[in-house]
């Protein structure tokens, strides 16, 4: 953790000498309980009716405004912080909160804040405690620090990769033709709490059957396992913090020859995608590699989202493996490759690994069999 805040007061030392006069410069980062959080201070806060903001400064210790009855999770901290906490009655944070951004001198500036994260509730309270100053979006910043993962973090993906692969290997010798996507779907959040997920997991399984696997993001349904079916199981776990997210589609019992077909097609796509994930390469050509295979198979039109995502505390997190992205891989990007066949009313493909960026080319986490499997 201190290595990361270190690394976040070098780079706000940096921005605070405004080049461009104030419109460009950051003097702080505000953060309410988020992955950002916990990633720079390992601080972890249900997010609930009670606000809780971390401020963070080129040279001061963190700044945090929090509860009185959380402050027993800022004891003992392996870093020095300054605390504002509050008592139970509403009517005096506002009071607190201005205390503390005065206290770091922060009215007038410009304040950095994650929008995808920050709700008004803290942003309120912010505000009143620096009325002139101006709330940027930093999420660039802040993604710039967990955009590389260090070792440990990888080795924890490579076991949050490996528990998932167990719980999958368990729930599949259970499935049987006329079991419900739901009845699946349990069985495997069962195997996956016993294999040593976390219970947050990154998301709830993507168990979906015949016609509702050509939807990418079905829900489980109350739909039985029919021989003829494809099947698309989309999981993950969540170990020591840091997630997986694999997908794997089998066959139930027989099915039709342009279902084999388009699931070699995938699993083409997906090995050209994970050849092309390398240091100094864009974003998008891992997309454009995974994405020209299906498209010379004549199958463009049904591989409608965009070949990957950065996976990490997030299941969805920065570098975005879409074809307009000129970011260049770096070792320590983790993301993930997934190629898809969506046939409309029919059945659908994807097949998804994990992952990191390497020295010299890229590892891929997950190593469970990508071949079309029958079940059931
Ligand atoms: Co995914």
């Amino acid at each position: 953790m201190t290595t990361r805040l270190a690394k976040l007061s070098a780079a706000l030392r940096t921005l605070r000498v405004e080049p461009q006069g104030e419109a460009s410069g950051l003097s702080a980062v505000a953060l309410n309980p988020s992955p950002s959080l916990t990633y720079l201070t390992g601080l972890r806060f249900h997010l609930s009716e009670r606000p809780v903001v971390a401020i963070f400064t080129a040279d001061a210790p963190p700044v945090i405004v929090l509860p009185a009855l959380e402050m027993l999770k800022v004891i003992g901290l392996p870093y020095q912080v300054q605390t504002f906490p509050y008592p139970e009655n509403p009517a005096e944070w506002e009071g607190v909160f201005r205390q503390a951004v005065q206290s770091l001198g922060l009215d007038g500036k410009r304040i950095g804040v994650e929008p995808r994260a920050l709700r008004l509730l803290e942003f309120h309270h912010l505000q009143a405690g620096a009325p002139e100053a101006k709330f940027p979006d930093a999420s660039a910043l802040v993604s710039s620090l967990r955009i590389r993962k260090d070792a440990e973090e990888i080795a924890a993906m490579r076991r949050a990769v490996h528990v998932a692969q167990k719980a999958l290997e368990n729930t599949l010798v259970l499935i049987k033709i006329g079991m419900s996507e739901k009845e699946l779907a349990a069985e495997l959040t069962v195997q996956l709490l016993r294999s040593g997920s976390q219970p947050e997991m990154p998301f709830s399984p993507i168990v979906s059957s015949g016609p509702n696997s050509a939807n990418p993001h079905a829900a489980p349904s109350e739909r039985k396992l029919q021989p003829g079916d494809l099947l698309v199981i989309d999981w993950g776990a969540t170990v020591d913090g840091y997630v997986s997210d694999l997908t794997r589609t089998f066959a139930v019992g027989e099915v039709e020859a342009e279902y084999h077909k388009i699931h070699q097609i995938v699993q083409a796509a997906n090995a050209a995608g994970r050849a092309a994930a390398s240091p100094g390469v864009p974003c998008g050509s891992v997309d454009k590699a995974a994405r020209a295979v299906i498209e010379q198979a004549g199958y463009g039109l049904h591989f409608t989202h965009r070949t990957g995502h950065g996976i990490g505390i997030e299941g969805h997190e920065e570098p975005y493996m879409r074809g307009d992205n000129e970011l260049l891989l770096e070792p320590g990007m983790a993301f993930t490759v997934e190629p898809g066949i969506y046939l409309p009313g029919r059945n659908g493909v994807r097949i998804e690994d994990n992952v990191v960026i390497t020295e010299k080319g890229a590892a891929c986490l997950s190593d469970m069999g990508r071949e079309l499997r029958a079940v059931g």
